[in-house]
């Protein structure tokens, strides 16, 4: 599993330096589809990295780093290679054709996985660059994002990393990824420059979602260990505010919050993301585990986890395209999610469970390579092979490696 995770992110390395002097070292998602540094494929490849040869890790978040913007931002997606390719150029979210770097953000996990790489590596000069680094970001992301209550605002969906995620189906219709109208909703934004308190203002499109919150708590939890005073009580004001506005009781889910305040009540695996916060109350753990996780009908199908809970009518396993583009995260596994609910599980004490995700994971790697995504119920890959973000398999199977320490980091 490690050497198949070696020769895929060695393959997808990419360095070099910029006209204007910038060096970069960064693992593309692919070569051919994704050849750009995505934010949080990126903090993905350092944890993967990191397990292999940490330097890599720390010049990948470098290259996060030095794509920041004077006003903090990191956006979803940096451009070193030169301006976009054509194709896309219309479908991605630039102000320019030419633009460096997308207007839109991806889940600010860059903290959580910034310690986590510093720690590794044991080196506090590493931590200390990332402290300011991610402080800038996080200051950023509260004047640009936030509520009253800390938490933070999305434009799009794509901005979640859960580009045609069913839970924004219903507020969004005939604007969803990817028919049309979803062009419409891009050129709305970019006319306010993809500027979260204008978009609002002028009753755009917005929601408060969970898996951008979650990693958003994760953030403030790795600021922690980066040594920020304060920022573990930002972190627990945090989680006490996504409980507060994003889980339901009745169910015993997290759900998003839509443009008008309502609950967004589809079920997807960004409801179980929470629990890779280290500070979520047991009792909404373990509910999450035991009625949701856990059910057969739902999440813990033959290769664990769904994007979309099996029982939502918009439950689709297989591929799914609509003319010759493919419509993500409404049913196939990413190993995104496996890392989340690993560390959940194991948190929370489910250990033989996390064995059973981490087994069927390189279960699905052995059966297809490291495909972008798979059928839950089959196993089969699709979408790009030698995908970045399924070397994660790595940093799986090390967190269950036993181990104190190990232990300890998951704790
Ligand atoms: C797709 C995914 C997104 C990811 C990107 C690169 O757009 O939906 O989460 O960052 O591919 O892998």
């Amino acid at each position: 599993m490690f050497a198949g995770a070696k020769r895929v992110l060695e393959e997808n390395w990419r360095e070099g330096r910029t006209p204007a002097g910038l060096t970069y070292g960064y693992t593309c998602p692919d070569s051919t589809k994704y050849p750009d540094q995505f934010f949080w494929d990126s903090c993905f490849h350092a944890l993967a990295w990191s397990r292999i040869d940490v330097t890599r890790a720390m010049t990948e978040l470098r290259s996060l780093a030095a794509a920041q913007q004077s006003s903090g931002f990191i956006g979803h997606t940096t451009f070193w290679n030169g301006p976009v390719r054509l194709a896309r150029a219309f479908t991605y979210n630039l102000l320019d054709r030419r633009d460096f770097q997308t207007a839109t953000i991806q889940p600010p996990l860059l903290g959580w996985v910034w310690a986590q790489v510093a720690e590794r590596a044991g080196d506090a000069a590493f931590a200390e660059e990332g402290r300011a680094v991610v402080e800038r970001l996080h200051a950023y992301l509260d004047r640009a994002r936030a509520d009253a209550d800390g938490l933070i605002g999305i434009l799009q969906p794509d901005e979640t990393g859960l580009d045609a995620s069913p839970a924004y189906d219903q507020p969004l219709g005939w604007r969803s990824h990817p028919n049309p109208g979803f062009l419409a909703l891009q050129q709305f934004n970019r006319v306010r420059g993809y500027d979260y308190r204008r978009v609002v203002a002028d009753r755009g499109f917005h929601a408060t979602d969970v898996l951008v919150n979650t990693a958003w708590v994760l953030g403030w939890e790795g600021l922690t260990r980066l040594g920020h005073p304060g920022a573990a009580e930002r972190a627990s004001q945090l989680t006490h505010a996504l409980i507060r506005r994003l889980f339901d009781p009745k169910t015993g889910f997290f759900f998003t919050e839509g443009p008008t305040g309502e609950r967004l009540g589809v079920r997807t695996w960004a409801g179980l993301a929470p629990l890779a916060i280290g500070n979520l109350p047991p009792d909404i753990g373990h509910r999450l585990i035991a009625e949701h996780l856990f059910d057969p009908e739902s999440f813990w199908l033959r290769y664990p986890i769904p994007s979309t809970a099996a029982t939502e009518p918009s439950f689709v396993p297989g591929e799914l395209r609509v003319l010759w583009m493919e419509r993500y995260w409404r049913g196939p596994t990413w190993l995104f999610s496996t890392l989340f609910v690993v560390r959940g599980l194991v948190r929370f004490g489910f250990e033989a469970a996390a064995a059973h995700v981490v087994a069927r994971t390189v279960e699905l790697i052995r059966g297809s390579g490291f495909r972008e995504y798979f059928n839950p119920i089959t196993g089969q890959g699709m979408g790009a092979t030698n995908f970045g973000v399924s070397t994660i398999v790595a940093e799986c199977v090390a967190l269950l490696g036993g181990g104190a320490e190990k232990r300890d980091e998951v704790a």
